[in-house]
């Protein structure tokens, strides 16, 4: 039996889907635990190129299970959409896809209060990705959440009317346009209809294959830095992303969780607001032409920065990460200096991570170290050995560091793409 967790140690976007679907080949269970659709995980293989949301993205290995846990907040129709785009790609997803009757439901009001909420927050917005995430689950803790379950029973309709008054009374006030019980009700009829199929309570299967020495692979949504609790609020994402929320997510004991693999870009992203301590501010440098990316769910740019020692360190620390898995290493080649941010000063005195909150964050001087480049292309490398040393250097700095070994390296982003050391 094995439970490993697949988390990212930055701000998202670390090349999680990519790694899962390199790590599913050996799995059981493939899942998803926490967040939502506000995820996008990018997947390239035989199949094709998949930007996935929801589904988890060990799902294309054969002989995997897919849950979608209690832990997770769903918008029916990105789930069916995904489905049937797996399903025409030759995926295969009928009958080993679950999704629990725990997880809630985005709702089209929360989608809607997620923008009047930015916008009335103007300059000061989170920068969302509008999809409910932040009003679901503050829906879900204060016990006005339509669970999956409700979907089939006639509480929703109850439920729905009830939530509608209040909701129709916020959006208006704000100046948005009202809600109508019926349509909303009938659309999501509809969405019960082609979703009925792919409902299961997880817990016996998941009590089950820990019983039977399964396999699981538990893939992480957002990174360690939007984590409610430990992120850098309020500049963070509405759930628990760090592995103690595979437990509560899917009802397996921490004490099952067996590995921890830190999945960590070369470099550093963060799409949305709050700090980037290493930010690279010049969009017309050579370097953030490099490191720039466009975000897999919403199409905006990702803002970019150097890797943050400081901030790879404390995530693996906060997660108990056990290997770290490198990824975007071939996205380096052709610098003459890397950057790399060995730790903080704040007034002339040395500070971490946990000793600031996200606004001090904001303020903190970077110490950097510089690291020598290299000219060579490495996306065809298959083993450590074959990288010039500078990159060699570059990654056992990091294990040093994160005081984690790196057991795999992304050198492009299809599957095939990975040294495993
Ligand atoms: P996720 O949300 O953590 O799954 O990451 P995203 O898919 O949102 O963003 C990661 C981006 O990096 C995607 O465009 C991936 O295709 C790409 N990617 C992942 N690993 C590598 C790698 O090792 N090298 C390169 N060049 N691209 C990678
Ligand atoms: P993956 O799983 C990067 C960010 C948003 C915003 C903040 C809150 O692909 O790594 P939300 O819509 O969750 O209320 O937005 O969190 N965010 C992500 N950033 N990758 C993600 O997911 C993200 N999911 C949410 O940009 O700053
Ligand atoms: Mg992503």
């Amino acid at each position: 039996m094995s439970v490993t967790a697949v988390i990212g140690s930055q701000w998202g976007d670390e090349g999680k889907g990519k790694v899962v679907d390199y790590l599913a080949e050996r799995a059981d269970f493939v899942a998803r635990f926490n967040g939502g659709n506000n995820a996008g995980h990018t997947v390239i293989n035989g199949f094709g190129t998949f930007k996935i949301h929801l589904v988890p993205s060990g799902i294309f290995a054969r002989n995997t299970t897919a849950l979608i846990g209690g832990g997770v907040v769903i918008d029916p129709a990105v789930l069916i959409e995904e489905i049937e785009l797996l399903n025409k790609a030759g995926v295969g997803v009928d009958g080993r896809l679950w999704v629990s009757p725990r997880s809630h439901l985005i709702m089209p009001y929360h989608k809607i209060l997620d923008g009047l909420y930015e916008e009335a927050k103007g300059a000061g917005a989170t920068g969302t990705t509008r999809r409910g995430i932040g009003p679901v689950f503050a829906d879900k803790v204060s016990y006005n959440g339509i669970r999956w379950t409700d979907f089939a029973s006639e509480a929703f309709e109850s439920r729905l009317q009830m939530q509608l008054v209040l909701k129709n009374k916020i959006i208006t006030a704000l100046g948005g346009e009202a809600l109508k019980y019926e349509d909303v009700r009938e659309t999501y009829r509809g969405f019960y209809a082609k979703l009925k199929p792919y409902t299961k309570e997880l817990f016996p299967l998941v009590q089950d294959g820990l019983k039977t020495n399964k396999h699981f692979l538990l893939e992480q949504a957002m990174g360690t830095f939007l984590d409610t609790d430990w992120g850098t609020y309020p500049f963070v994402t509405a759930s628990t992303t760090i592995p103690s929320a595979a437990s509560a997510g899917l009802g397996i004991p921490p004490r099952y969780i067996t590995d921890v693999v830190g999945v960590t870009k070369a470099y550093t992203t963060r799409v949305g607001a709050g700090p980037l301590p290493t930010e690279i501010h010049d969009v017309e440098s050579d370097v953030y032409k490099k490191f720039a990316e466009v975000a897999a769910t919403t199409g905006r740019t990702r803002r970019v920065g150097w890797l943050d020692l400081e901030i790879v360190r404390t995530a693996a620390q906060l997660s108990g990460v056990t290997e770290l898995c490198l990824t975007k290493l071939d996205v380096l080649s052709g610098l003459n200096e890397i950057q790399v941010c060995v730790g903080y000063k704040m007034n002339g005195n040395a500070v971490t991570y946990a000793d600031v909150d996200a606004y001090g964050l904001g303020e903190v001087e970077c110490v950097y170290q510089t690291f020598k480049g290299w000219s060579e292309d490495i996306s065809k490398a298959k083993s450590f050995d074959e990288l010039p040393v500078n990159a060699q250097t570059y990654v056992t700095m990091i294990e040093g560091a994160a005081g984690v070994p790196v057991k795999w390296i992304g050198v492009g982003p299809e599957r095939a793409a990975t040294i495993r050391r």
